[in-house]
């Protein structure tokens, strides 16, 4: 494959259907507070975190920078009365979450491709921002977060979770793990995982005021034994979606990250900050 088959919008067109088999409705992690919820359930319960950190209200108007196919923004506009606009680089992504909201006839819901980096929405546009594991696929962060920090109102607030990096892996076991990384790479697409402290840095250089950094590595750590689980399930449904390949890479990289979370090398975090009231 070439360089430009990692890339969000290219991999994520790729992949969404076959990731409904692998990873459930919601395109993430999941939370497992007692180790043996079954997946959608701690799913779930990672979207409840970032419910629970945005202190959401009847009205708000919400962006979802990387919307995946619509199902925390379809929840999110059903149990809170909010009114989302969902944004993703795939087309894909935008045409399977629209259909999902038509679907569960809620109102208030739109998606569209856009950029998170570059999002061209007006100033000061939304209450909440919410970026459910999108991050990592955006090499310019700081710009996601300029972005963020842009749309919101006075007083709004923003919530991102996401992959992290625990620890500097040196370049000498880059290189003598590039198998791993590149196996990572062809499951996942191009990504760069950066440490809990470099999010709130950069959201406090945005000038938002952190008041949430908390590390979810232990409590995120069964996903791997799940996604294991559902690679089984859906075997021969995912080989004829993505291919033999496509799926042993999925395989692998559950071993692979497993280790990284083990280890200390990766892990998941949750940030949220608000927008100082002028
Ligand atoms: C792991 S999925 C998470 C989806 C969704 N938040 C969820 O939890 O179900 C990552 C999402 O980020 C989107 N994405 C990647 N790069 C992006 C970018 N630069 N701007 C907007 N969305 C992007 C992908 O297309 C995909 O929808």
């Amino acid at each position: 494959m070439t360089q430009e088959h990692y890339e969000p919008e290219v991999h994520y067109d790729r992949v969404t259907e076959a990731w409904a088999l692998l990873l459930g409705a919601e395109l993430h992690y999941g939370v497992f507070p007692t180790g043996s919820e079954p997946l959608d359930v701690a799913t779930g319960e990672l979207t409840a975190r970032m419910i629970q950190a945005a202190q959401l209200s009847a009205g708000q108007r919400v962006l979802d920078v990387g919307c995946g196919s619509g199902a925390p923004a379809v929840r999110l506009a059903l149990d809170h009365g909010v009114e989302v606009v969902g944004i993703t680089t795939s087309q894909i992504g935008v045409d399977a979450a629209t259909a999902r909201a038509a679907r569960a006839a809620v109102s208030g819901v739109t998606f569209e491709q856009r950029d998170g980096t570059d999002n061209k929405f007006a100033d000061e546009s939304f209450d909440r921002v919410w970026v459910l594991e999108s991050s990592h696929l955006m090499p310019a962060r700081n710009n996601l977060i300029a972005e963020c920090a842009r749309v919101l109102r006075p007083g709004g607030r923003v919530v991102l979770c996401d992959l992290i990096r625990r620890r500097e892996i040196p370049f000498t076991e880059v290189r003598s793990r590039r198998d791993d990384f590149a196996t990572l790479r062809a499951a996942f697409g191009a990504a760069r995982m950066d440490p809990l402290d470099d999010y709130v840095a950069l959201m406090e250089g945005a000038g938002l005021v952190v008041d949430t950094a908390v590390d979810l590595t232990l409590e995120t750590l069964p996903t791997f034994d799940r996604w294991r689980g559902t690679a089984a399930q859906h075997h021969d449904a995912v080989i004829d979606i993505l291919g033999a390949d496509a799926l042993a890479a999925f395989e692998a990289s559950c071993d692979i990250l497993e280790g990284f979370w083990r280890d200390g090398t990766l892990g998941y975090g949750l940030v949220s900050a608000s927008k100082p009231a002028s």
